[in-house]
């Protein structure tokens, strides 16, 4: 299971660091939404569903936490603390995500609008999803 991180280009000088992602350039795919989260409650752990055609860039742009990725077949977790730095999550991946710290934001880039539609949500049919895929 290869995990894809961007390192994006920082424009810093004395005032400080400055990162610009176009589509195209930094990002694999058009950026039709970007939300985030931020004043994530201690011990929670969100996400917990796979999208069928959605993909992701996940940036925690202050703070740290960490993300599970699972493909039906290997699970790694990664610390995301760099706000120069992208996960890229594809479609098929079911994700958790957790221990943020107080001041975690994390920010996502998605490549589609909200659709309920494209979400798995139970693990079980993730699982005979991926399975079906191979
Ligand atoms: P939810 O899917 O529970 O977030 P997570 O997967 O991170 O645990 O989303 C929380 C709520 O926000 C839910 O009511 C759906 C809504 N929502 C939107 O309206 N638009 C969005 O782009 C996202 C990601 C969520």
């Amino acid at each position: 299971m290869k995990i894809v991180k961007y390192q994006f280009q920082q424009h810093g000088d004395s005032r400080g660091e400055l990162v610009s992602l176009e589509e195209k350039n930094d990002i694999p795919f058009k950026i039709k939404r970007v939300y985030y989260m931020y004043k994530t409650a201690e011990g929670v752990r969100r996400g917990f569903h796979a999208h069928k055609s959605l993909k992701q860039i996940m940036i925690c742009v202050h703070g740290s936490c960490k993300v599970l990725l699972d493909n039906g077949k290997e699970k790694k977790i990664i610390y995301m603390e760099t706000p120069y730095e992208g996960l890229y999550v594809p479609n098929n991946y079911w994700r958790e995500m957790y221990d943020f710290s107080d001041d975690a934001v994390l920010m996502v880039l998605a490549s589609e609008i909200y659709n309920e539609e494209d979400y798995i949500r139970d693990y079980d049919e993730f699982l005979k999803y991926v399975g079906e895929k191979k």
